[in-house]
């Protein structure tokens, strides 16, 4: 990066790091992303190619306001929800990019129970507020303690970003610590990150009317598969709406992300194989892991592995030269070296990553060494 000393930048901007995507290498499997190993909806697929050849989709044209209001109603209904209460981004990181700035500025102070989703940190740097990191119990399966969470809020507290289930752990929160956190800090948005809800089989969203502080974020880049396509919104109480839509970048969304995710939550099929599959996968991966590593129960679609003594960066690096990819938490503030996260693939994929990280066992037991890694 070459640096332009002529036209000085804020501070916050060399503390941010950069968005690190899992890794995409010709011809490996990609098992480090948690995308959905079926693909997108293939009715999402037919949509966009209908409304192209129809001419329903006009793409010199601005995105349509009627697109975005049907996907806000069949959110609505997905959700059992009301219209009025949904919001649409361009995937969770643009909808939270917008409450960002809605709710933090200087001064202020967010919670971040890690490890975690890395772009809550960046977008709290960025607004100039201060993040507060509370540790997860490792030895609880990385659960919150709200007792922790209550003590580190303050009077200029703002948000309180929970993911769950959560990345990179796999882990849910129980709605009596969402209900306790939203009663003890009322004024802090209680922001619940639900991208991978689907393949938990429960939600939260319910308990969002019951409050003026909790919003939940759900997306079509998981179970739906479409993450190329960035669409993800949010589930809120009807006060922030307008805020929203001040704050929000016009045209967000684009008309094909419209029709296509529009297409999607109607794909049910693909919905209810898509899930089926990520559940078996991760049984799969659990029982053939555990023993050899220690594996972390998960409710998404990945599973969270601890390869000590062996280092991530070691485990991960022979496993890419056997053509696969995972990632390698640590770029996850609080997870330490030795912390891989698979994501489900399709079975084959599943028995193909078993058999790569045996024989990379194997291998290293038989060299005599620990960790490959000085
Ligand atoms: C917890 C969590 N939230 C949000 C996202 C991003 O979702 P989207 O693709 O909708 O921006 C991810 C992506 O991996 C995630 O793990």
């Amino acid at each position: 990066m070459t640096l332009n000393m002529a036209v000085p930048v804020r501070d916050v901007i060399a503390e941010i790091k950069e968005y690190q995507p899992g890794k995409l290498i010709k011809d490996a499997i990609k098992l480090s992303s948690n995308e959905n190993p079926l693909g997108a909806s293939p009715e999402a697929v037919r949509a966009i190619r209908n409304a192209l050849a129809s001419g329903e989709l006009n793409l010199s044209i601005y995105p349509w306001e009627r697109n975005e209001e049907a996907l806000r109603a069949a959110i609505a209904r997905y959700t059992a929800v009301n219209s009025e209460n949904v919001v649409i981004g361009a995937g969770i990181d643009g909808v939270l990019d917008t409450l960002v700035k809605i709710f933090l500025g200087r001064g202020d102070e967010a919670i971040i129970p890690v490890p975690t989703f890395s772009l809550y940190e960046s977008l709290v740097k960025i607004a100039d507020a201060t993040p507060r990191y509370i540790p997860r119990n490792a030895g609880a399966n990385y659960a919150i303690s709200r007792d922790e969470l209550v003590a580190a809020s303050n009077s200029k507290t703002r948000m309180i970003f929970l993911s769950s289930p959560n990345n990179p752990t796999g882990n849910c929160i129980a709605v009596d610590d969402v209900r306790a956190l939203a009663e003890s800090v009322p004024r802090a948005m209680v922001v619940l990150d639900e991208a991978y809800a689907e393949f938990a089989g429960s939600s939260l969203v319910r308990i969002m009317s019951e409050y003026e502080n909790v919003l939940v974020l759900r997306t079509f880049s998981k179970a739906f598969g479409l993450a190329g396509l960035r669409v993800g919104y949010a589930v809120l109480p009807e006060w922030i709406v307008g805020m929203y839509r001040k704050v929000s970048l016009p045209f967000t969304v684009n008309d094909v992300a419209l029709v296509a995710a529009l297409a999607a939550l109607q794909d049910t099929e693909h919905l209810r194989r898509s899930v089926e599959l990520v559940r078996s996968g991760r049984q799969y991966l659990r029982a053939e892991l555990q023993g050899r590593f220690t594996v972390y129960p998960s409710e998404a679609n990945f599973v969270l592995v601890d390869v000590a003594p062996r280092t991530s960066s070691a485990v991960c690096g022979d496993l890419e030269e056997r053509g696969i990819t995972v990632r390698d938490c640590r770029s996850f503030k609080g997870a330490g070296n030795s912390l891989i996260r698979i994501s489900v693939g399709t079975q084959e994929q599943n028995e193909k990553l078993v058999a790569a990280l045996k024989a990379e066992e194997r291998t290293v037991r038989n060299s005599g060494s620990s960790s490959s890694e000085p």
